[in-house]
């Protein structure tokens, strides 16, 4: 029994640690170049505009990307679209960051020649953002990164625009309309049903 207790204790001190302590930012090195295709400033559309990204190891940086399994896309908020939203606040505790919530794509890692053309999610709220990408070890913590801007995250930055609010008002009118027209068939077959029942008691 006593044992039994020490493994849950210890077991659960475990995930503790482990979530307290993941990989920090900090600790990883820029050892990724990777670019986007939206210049500096540029306005792109969610819903409708895409994104086309490339990422590669640096080739001139002293070090190698043996451990690298896998890579990770992400779009993330640039530091003028966090100020006053602790959701999206930036971590160094990469287990409890929040500024990259979006994934662009996740691949088996490749040193060179990757691309990736994404279209703007529609769900993507109106931010200014950019590009960053993590690379994986086998055991899936964080080795490497790499972004589209500098790192004070100033520089080369983009916005994404939401979907309108004349495209949102004609979306919530359709769902609205055909949720009535369901109801209004559904209306119609009961006063049918209620005449035949009627007819047939006369
Ligand atoms: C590649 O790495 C070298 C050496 O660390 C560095 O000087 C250079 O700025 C890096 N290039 C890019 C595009 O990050
Ligand atoms: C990358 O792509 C270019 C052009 O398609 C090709 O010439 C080159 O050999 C490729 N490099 C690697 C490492 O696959």
């Amino acid at each position: 029994m006593a044992a039994h207790r020490f493994m849950v204790a210890s077991l659960l001190l475990c995930c503790f640690l482990h979530s307290c302590y993941g990989v920090t930012f900090s600790s990883l090195q820029r050892t990724l170049v990777v670019t986007a295709s939206p210049t500096p400033g540029q306005v792109v559309k969610a819903g409708e505009d895409q994104i086309t990204v490339t990422w590669s190891f640096n080739q001139t940086f002293p070090g190698t990307d043996s451990a690298y399994k896998t890579i990770k896309v992400m779009l993330c908020y640039a530091p003028i679209s966090q100020v006053d939203r602790a959701w999206r606040n930036t971590v160094d505790n990469l287990a409890k960051d929040k500024t990259c919530q979006f994934q662009i794509v996740a691949k088996p890692y490749s040193p060179s020649n990757n691309s990736f053309t994404w279209t703007i999610e529609k769900d993507i709220p109106q931010a200014t953002y950019f590009v960053r990408s993590y690379a994986y070890n086998s055991d899936s913590s964080e080795a490497a990164y790499g972004q589209t801007t500098d790192a004070h995250k100033t520089t080369n930055l983009f916005e994404v625009q939401a979907i309108t609010g004349r495209h949102v008002s004609l979306d919530i009118a359709s769902v609205c309309f055909s949720a009535f027209s369901v109801l209004s068939l559904f209306v119609f077959f009961l006063v049918e049903k209620r005449k035949t029942k009627m007819s047939q008691q006369k």
